[in-house]
Formats: C-alpha cells, sequence, structure tokens
C-alpha cells in the first residue's frame, strides 16, 4: 500500500476510534457524575420552597397528599430512567394547578435542587433546559460500580 494512504488509514481509524469513546462517554453519564452545580441547587432552593414544598415538604419528604420528592421509595420510581424524564415530569405536570407556568430554566434549577436532595454529587456545570440533553443523563438510584 501506498504509504500515504496508509498513513491516511490510520488517522482517519484513530479519529473514529476518539469519536466512538467520547459517545461511549456520554451515553454512560449518570447522575453520579456531577450533572449540576452547587450554585443551580442554591437558585432552585427557594424555589423549591416556593412552588413545591407546600405539597411535597421543605426537603421533598413528601406531605399529606404528595409523595416524596427523595429517599429510597422515590429513587427507585425513577432508577433507570433519565433526568430528562424528571425535568419533563417536573416541567409538564407541576407544581399542581399551575402546571407549565414555570420557565424551563425554573425547571432545570429546581430539578438541580432534587438532585442535591437526594444527595447526588454537584459538578462544574449546571442542568441544561433543553430535555434533549437532559435524556441523555441516566437517573441511577445505586452509584454504578467503576469498570
Ligand atoms: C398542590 C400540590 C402540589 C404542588 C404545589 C406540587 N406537587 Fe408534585 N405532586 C403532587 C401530587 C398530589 C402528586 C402525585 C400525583 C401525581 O403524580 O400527579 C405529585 C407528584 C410529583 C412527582 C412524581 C413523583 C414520583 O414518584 O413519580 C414529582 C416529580 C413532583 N410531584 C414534583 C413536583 C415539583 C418539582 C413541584 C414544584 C415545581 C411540585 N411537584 C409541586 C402535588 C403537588
Amino acid at each position: 500500500m501506498n504509504r500515504r494512504i496508509a498513513i491516511a488509514v490510520v488517522i482517519a481509524l484513530g479519529v473514529i476510534g476518539a469519536s466512538y469513546s467520547a459517545l461511549r462517554a456520554q451515553e454512560t453519564r449518570s447522575v453520579w457524575d456531577g450533572v449540576y452545580s452547587e450554585a443551580q441547587a442554591t437558585r432552585g432552593a427557594p424555589l423549591f420552597d416556593r412552588e413545591c414544598a407546600g405539597c411535597h415538604g421543605p426537603d421533598g419528604e413528601g406531605g399529606g397528599m404528595a409523595p416524596a420528592l427523595s429517599g429510597a421509595a422515590f429513587n427507585a420510581n425513577y432508577d433507570g430512567q433519565s433526568v430528562g424524564d424528571l425535568f419533563e415530569r417536573n416541567r409538564t405536570t407541576m407544581p399542581v394547578g399551575k402546571e407549565g407556568q414555570l420557565s424551563g430554566q425554573q425547571i432545570a434549577d429546581i430539578t438541580a435542587f432534587m438532585l442535591q436532595v437526594n444527595k447526588f454529587p454537584a459538578g462544574a456545570s449546571e442542568l441544561a433546559i433543553q430535555s434533549m440533553m437532559l435524556k441523555q443523563i441516566k437517573y441511577l438510584a445505586q452509584k454504578p460500580s467503576t469498570p
């Protein structure tokens, strides 16, 4: 084989390999990878207090009529779903009586606060406000063991 072609093939394979691992890394992102920031959860806390705590309790521990948004039962409900699913649930069905009235940013901040309350680690970047992107982040009740 011509030497130049051989080099081009090697480079092309490298590029394909690198994008494949980047894709894999994205696919396997989960709530354990620091997907919201501390500052975002801090912004979400007063919003949660105002819009959600009346029914769900100050830390989402559950109230008379509304289920808990933290703890084992809640985590079991969302285990295997995505942060996008939770975001969409919050955005389209909550707060009861004011459904769909909060902005995407407010819902993302509230969702960040919920991740904090459920003891998932904070990281450097904020949760996005597009559910397409949030669908790529898995909600896993248990921390996956590192391979
Ligand atoms: C007026 C009372 C009320 C308010 C305010 C309210 N909720 Fe709810 N929420 C409920 C009730 C009742 C349910 C259970 C029935 C249902 O699923 O619709 C529920 C269910 C949920 C669920 C599903 C829980 C699960 O295990 O699947 C989520 C998530 C949720 N609420 C989040 C929120 C968030 C976030 C806010 C604030 C933005 C909020 N709620 C405000 C009453 C309320």
